[in-house]
């Protein structure tokens, strides 16, 4: 039983390394981190520090070395997976984002985000519903019968959170989800992922370089060679500019 002010997402100590030997890359050292309801948190640090990873490793796509980790109340890493579905528990419990929308060309708007449901099983009509009320709530509801080719970057993207918010996931994971706007609509993005977290309840992570958004945090973690870097020696602006 957890409280609801308990951590979404909580990592102990999880590493993660690439190869062995000469070439190994420790790619996450010993992370310890915590992401709380309605928490916007922003990732940064240099290229090849390690964002991508530990969104993968928070995301079920990348399996760590070694450590402990809890999403939404579930202890799902300790040492090993606990859970074989890793598939049902990415479909469950996290919307990922991307930095450009990938929808699927030949769907437009509605279709994208209701395919996510039926893939969890949603009856097609229930899914379609859904989809609607989730693009109006993104503020697309009058895109939403348009392909992705007739989109602008800025709908795209906001089809793109729609489509992740789909299976109501506490845990929206952000792979620089406002690198390709411009910054009136990366802002948009900002204020939407904002109004998510909010009425959700949702932990949101959001790695970026973009020094236009970094005020728009709860909480900064700065990683560089695969370590967090503690406020005291957080990094220069030189460093987050660099990758
Ligand atoms: N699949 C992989 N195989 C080997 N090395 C990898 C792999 N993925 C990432 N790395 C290495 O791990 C380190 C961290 O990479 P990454 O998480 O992509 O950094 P960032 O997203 O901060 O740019 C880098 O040294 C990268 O080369
Ligand atoms: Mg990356």
């Amino acid at each position: 039983m957890t409280a609801i002010s308990d951590p979404l997402v909580e990592l102990r100590s999880v590493s993660k390394h690439f190869g062995e030997g000469a070439t190994r890359v420790d790619a996450l050292v010993e992370v310890s981190i915590s992401v709380l309801p309605g928490e916007v948190a922003g990732l940064l640090g240099p290229s090849g520090s390690g964002k991508s990873t530990l969104l993968n490793v928070i995301g079920c796509i990348a399996e760590p070395t070694s450590g402990w980790m809890r999403l939404d109340g579930e202890i799902v890493y300790d040492k090993r997976w606990l859970r074989r579905d890793l598939r049902r528990l990415r479909l469950e419990k996290i919307g990922f984002i991307f930095q450009t929308p990938n929808l699927l060309p030949f769907l437009n708007s509605a279709e994208n985000v209701a395919a996510v449901m039926e893939l969890r099983g949603m009856a097609p009509r229930a899914a379609a519903k859904r989809a609607k009320e989730l693009l109006a709530y993104l503020d697309v509801g009058h895109r939403r019968q348009a392909l992705p080719s007739m989109l602008s970057g800025g709908e795209a993207q906001r089809v793109a959170i729609a489509r992740a918010l789909a299976n109501a996931p506490r845990i929206i994971l952000a792979d620089e989800p406002t690198a390709a706007l411009d910054s009136q609509r990366a802002g948009v993005v900002m204020d939407l992922l904002r109004r998510v977290a909010v009425d959700q309840k949702a932990a949101i992570l959001v790695v970026t370089h973009d020094n236009k958004i970094f005020d728009r945090f709860d909480r900064i973690f700065h990683l560089r060679d695969g370590r967090l870097v503690q406020p005291a020696d957080a990094p220069t602006e030189r460093d987050v500019n660099a990758g």
